[in-house]
């Protein structure tokens, strides 16, 4: 269990936060909630209280024989601030000292995580954007925000990210520091990323397919890991039963031949590439254009052709520079039967990172967690166990030393 300090804002996204408060305790953490006096107008202290489980924090003049503002930043494991107003990133970037919030943000030497909110046009003033500079030359993870509607009928980047999109970058702050030190300095930025997350769906008629229980979680945090460290990323999105992270240009899909042509559509300009969705390797050769009757006691009998291997094709047509990664799902006898398999894989697809994952325990699909060996044509890079957003910083790791060599 971390300690967690919930700073919150006064935007009308403080309500979201409320969400992401439940998700940090459903997942074990103690949350201390420090709204500013602006975000008590939105969400009273009574709902921060009953859902943290804990006392509320409002002020630097209350309960002073503890001195709140010195002790919670002292013993904060993470500070998480959401939403981060245009005038809360102000205060911070300034060394302000105002309020609760504030002045727990001078004392905290944990990371800090603040997912900002406001409007367009706020975000994006020279600023609000030095603010943000200032920020996270100072260590501070500032996520990048989603796009879309914002309060009124306006739309554009400003909107807080979704709360399990915010608790995955930030959980991934808190077991590895230098995930989160790298999302502050926006290592990956300028470069292309491409992703492909979920599982394809082959039509038999046009209401039946046959597809596979990829959730399309690994790649989702793939994205995420990478856009919150500045790529710009998009992400070819096999039927996903979870919500793609913010800041993403998706590319929605449904079959293994509409995957390979938005890959290759995508993939030529870009600096990496993950073959993280599940494609299926075979296809009905005829899908009838009418939905398919039963016809007495008669079974059905169809035929399949097989898909293109997409990772292969692009492995195949891999510009100078760029980095494709390939995953694999094998079951061994031991690691070193996993790392034998895994190396026939990444020799056979042209691969140069193999994401290589033992599912002779039970299948990892739709777990939050993995597990997994990062193999290169050298041999074994790595290894990396944890959330899925966590692996992913380590993939991404693996393939930045690769394109530097
Ligand atoms: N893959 C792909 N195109 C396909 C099938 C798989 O690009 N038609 C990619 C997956 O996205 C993954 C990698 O290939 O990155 C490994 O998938 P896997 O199913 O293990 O590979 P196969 O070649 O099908 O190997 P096997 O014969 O072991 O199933």
């Amino acid at each position: 269990m971390s300690r967690i300090v919930l700073g919150v804002a006064g935007g009308i996204a403080a309500y979201k936060a409320c969400l992401l408060l439940r998700l940090f305790t459903e997942a074990g953490h103690d949350v201390h909630v420090v709204p500013t006096a602006n975000a008590l107008s939105f969400v009273g202290e009574t709902t921060w209280a009953a859902l943290s489980g804990n006392v509320v924090h409002t002020s630097v003049f209350a309960d002073t024989h503890e001195v709140p503002h010195v002790r919670l930043g002292r013993e904060a494991d993470l500070v998480v601030v959401a939403p981060a107003t245009a005038d809360l990133l102000a205060r911070a970037a300034s060394g302000r000292a105002d309020d609760l919030l504030s002045s727990v943000l001078l004392t905290a030497s944990c990371p800090v995580v603040m997912a900002p909110a406001m409007h367009t046009e706020m975000w994006l003033h020279p600023a609000t954007q030095a603010n943000v500079a200032t920020l996270r030359s100072r260590g501070v993870v500032v996520l990048r925000p989603a796009e879309g509607r914002l309060t009124g009928a306006d739309s554009g980047p400003g909107r807080l990210p979704e709360p399990e999109d915010i608790e995955a970058s930030a959980l991934a702050c808190l077991a590895d520091r230098d995930a989160a030190l790298r999302m502050a300095a926006q290592d990956l930025a300028g470069q292309k990323v491409v992703v492909s997350a979920g599982g394809t769906r082959e039509a038999l008629d046009p209401v039946r397919f046959v597809g596979n229980s990829s959730s399309g979680l690994m790649g989702v945090a793939l994205a995420r890991a990478a856009v919150q460290r500045g790529a710009d990323v998009t992400l070819v999105a096999a039927n996903l039963a979870v919500e793609p992270p913010a800041g993403v240009g998706v590319v929605p899909v449904v079959s293994t031949s509409e995957l390979a042509a938005a890959m290759h559509a995508h993939a030529p300009d870009a600096d990496l590439v993950v073959m993280a969705a599940a494609p299926a390797d075979f296809t009905p050769a005829n899908p009838s254009g009418t939905k398919l009757k039963k016809s007495g006691d008669a079974g059905l009998v169809v035929e399949f052709t097989q898909t293109t291997d997409v990772l292969a094709g692009l492995a195949a047509r891999r510009p100078d520079g760029q980095v494709v990664v390939g995953f694999a799902a094998e079951t061994a006898v031991d690691e070193a039967d996993l790392v034998r398999l895994g190396t026939e894989k990444l020799a056979r697809k042209g691969c140069q990172l193999l994401v290589l994952n033992d599912v002779s325990g039970g299948a990892v699909f739709g777990a939050p967690d993995n597990r997994v060996l990062l193999l290169g044509a050298s041999g074994l890079l790595g290894r990396a166990v944890g959330s899925k957003t966590s692996v992913a910083h380590a993939i991404v790791d693996a393939a930045q030393s690769l394109r530097e060599r």
